[in-house]
């Protein structure tokens, strides 16, 4: 480590010591940057990035004596994936908008990991101390599950572990039944009143979809159940499960030591390589038979829910014991190509991460930026009581930030003009072709579009929207259908970038209001609508709406005019 580095980190610590909970300038996470990565219109403000280079699905996030640890997938040679290469990039926060960057914590070194450190999990034992599981591309190119641990507990920032000398502690094969080249991403250990930890992996048996079950005494020893947690046939492989607890009748998050089947749900989230989505069915986890049984209406395949209907993959959450919430992360992959990703020198960053929680329904999970984003917001613009006119109403947000904000708007139609809603098409169950534009021209148009142009060029050459519409179920019917879309297709003039448009439905009731959230910081766009009920995440490339030449606008384009209520809009202060 150079001199500067150390002069910087001591500034570092003195700026932390007089600023306590103040948002901290870290200075020592651009440091080994070059400075064509440092002005790029696209690297975000507030969003977490590498320093450089590749970067795919957060690792172990836990809290450990106050700070949070975000490890990740991390390519150090290059911007585009290197499976072979793989290591563990590794980050801290006290706040987890703000971050240090540590060198790798894995790297491969052992037969057992020598052709990649794969994604893991972090369990913290009951005695406070966190053990990390990951996947090792061995010598064999196996998938084979490792343990590693801090060598230095007292160290806040756990920068150093130490493999155990077992590795590989459990190893796929013909005689476990496991396919060696599907096998990975534990999740983090749950403790079964046997006294025996048990985790979940991925795999695939052919079609059929696997979080195989393995339960262990020591963390050591592990032995593999006969039957796996839970399986779906016609699926495919199932990366990255997670497996966790959320409260019946609160937003407050438990941790994986809570079963009571009266005060809890189970949720099973997969990441199918099929279609690169991230679905979770919420069920019971039974615990006798040691199985996970999803709910009625529930079948753990691609029909199942969504935690994001744009670019959010491979995600796992943990539990927060110093807020008593649960937190997801979720990668956000690039729309570019590998040409532009080798030029940028960097790929892909974390969506902000989210509470999740269990919505009162019991039938979806919520999710909503954590509240720590809130203290990045300086000016705010507030509207209220705004009429946005039928037949094309197009207003700007004047005052904030617009390549950087948090935009809040909360919108009201009418009883009267919600009788007037055109039917949904009995064929429209897929809310991701009711917002592609071919079929939204079909329809004549009465409640909606309305919603955010963001990320808006001066004569909007290039704008992303991100907009609800409104159906009645039925003809005759106080049934209402709300879509949430957010189209791409005109978001550059670049020509090479993928601009699919992205939809879902919102489960809300236009009877009441309806609430858009767009976080919007540069390159990503990240909507939350019905207040973390339905999320939208997409990633854009403006060629002349970028820095100070982006706008912000609120519009209508239906034919029914809509009420805003209110609109807050803040621009965002960077953080690193
Ligand atoms: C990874 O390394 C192995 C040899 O150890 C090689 O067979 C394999 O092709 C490599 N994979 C990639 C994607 O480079
Ligand atoms: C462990 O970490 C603490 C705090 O950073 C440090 O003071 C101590 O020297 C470290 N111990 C060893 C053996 O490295
Ligand atoms: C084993 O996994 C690979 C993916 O790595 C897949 O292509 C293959 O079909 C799987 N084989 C079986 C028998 O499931
Ligand atoms: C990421 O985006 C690229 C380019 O659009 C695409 O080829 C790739 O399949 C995507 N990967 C995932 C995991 O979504
Ligand atoms: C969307 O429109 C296309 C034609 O533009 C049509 O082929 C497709 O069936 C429509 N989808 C739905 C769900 O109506």
């Amino acid at each position: 480590m150079n001199n500067m580095v150390w002069c910087n980190r001591a500034i570092f610590l003195l700026i932390s010591l007089f600023l306590a909970n103040n948002a901290l300038v870290v200075l020592d996470a651009l440091h080994n940057v070059p400075n064509h990565i440092k002005n790029q219109p696209y690297r975000t403000g507030y969003h977490f990035q590498a320093p450089k280079n590749w970067m795919n699905d957060p690792n172990g996030p836990m809290v450990y004596k106050g700070i949070y640890h975000l490890f990740y997938q991390w390519n150090p040679n290059g911007a585009l994936m290197e499976v072979n290469d793989t290591v563990w990039g590794h980050a801290t926060s006290t706040d987890l908008i703000n971050w240090i960057t540590h060198s790798p914590a894995i790297k491969p070194s052992r037969p057992s990991d020598i052709n990649g450190c794969w994604s893991g999990s972090v369990t913290i034992l009951p005695n406070g101390k966190p053990v990390l599981l990951y996947t090792g591309n061995d010598r064999y190119n196996r998938q084979v599950q490792n343990l590693a641990i801090p060598k230095n507990l007292t160290d806040p920032y756990l920068r150093h572990w130490t493999k155990s000398p077992e590795n590989p502690l459990v190893t796929p094969g013909d005689a476990n039944h496991i396919n060696s080249t599907a096998f990975r991403d534990p999740t983090t250990a749950w403790l079964g009143r046997d006294g025996r930890w048990r985790i979940t992996t991925g795999s695939q048996d052919g079609r059929r979809g696997l979080a195989i079950l393995h339960t262990s005494r020591d963390f050591v020893r592990w032995k593999q159940s006969m039957k796996p947690l839970h399986y779906h046939d016609g699926t495919g492989m199932w990366e990255c499960p997670d497996f966790f607890p959320v409260a019946r009748t609160d937003s407050r998050g438990v941790d994986t030591t809570a079963f009571n089947g009266k005060m809890v749900k189970h949720v099973l989230k997969v990441s199918l390589t099929d279609t690169f989505h991230d679905y979770y069915t919420i069920g019971t986890y039974d615990q006798v038979r040691d199985v996970y049984v999803p709910d009625n209406g529930f079948v753990q395949d691609e029909t199942a829910p969504r935690y994001d209907y744009g670019k959010f993959y491979a995600s796992k959450t943990f539990y927060d014991s110093v807020y008593q919430r649960r937190i997801l992360w979720g990668w956000v992959n690039e729309s570019s190509t590998d040409k532009d990703i080798v030029n940028m020198g960097w790929a892909r960053l974390q969506a902000i991460p989210r509470k999740v929680w269990l919505d009162e329904s019991g039938k979806s999970l919520v999710q909503w930026p954590v509240k720590e984003i809130e203290s990045l917001r300086t000016t705010q613009v507030k509207w209220g009581n705004k009429v946005l006119k039928g037949g094309g109403s197009v207003m700007e947000v004047h005052g904030v930030t617009a390549s950087q904000a948090d935009v809040e708007v909360f919108f009201k139609v009418s009883g009267l003009d919600l009788e007037k809603a055109d039917v949904i098409e009995p064929g429209w169950t897929d809310p991701q072709l009711i917002c592609s534009q071919k079929n939204a021209s079909l329809v004549k148009s009465g409640l909606g579009p309305f919603g955010l142009m963001v990320l808006v060029s001066k004569n909007l050459e290039e704008y992303t929207s991100v907009y609800l519409r409104i159906f009645k179920a039925r003809e005759n019917s106080k049934e209402h259908v709300v879509v949430m879309c957010s189209d791409q297709s005109r978001s550059s003039l670049e020509k090479g970038n993928d601009k699919t448009p992205y939809g879902a439905f919102v489960d809300v009731s236009p009877y009441q209001t309806i609430s858009l959230r767009t976080l919007i910081d540069n390159s990503i766009v990240e909507s939350f609508g019905g207040k973390g009920k339905a999320c939208i995440t997409s990633r854009v490339y403006p060629k002349l709406a970028t820095g100070k030449r982006t706008h912000l606008f609120a519009f209508n384009k239906g034919s029914q005019s809509v009420d805003v209520l209110s609109l807050s809009a803040w621009s965002m202060k960077s953080t690193r």
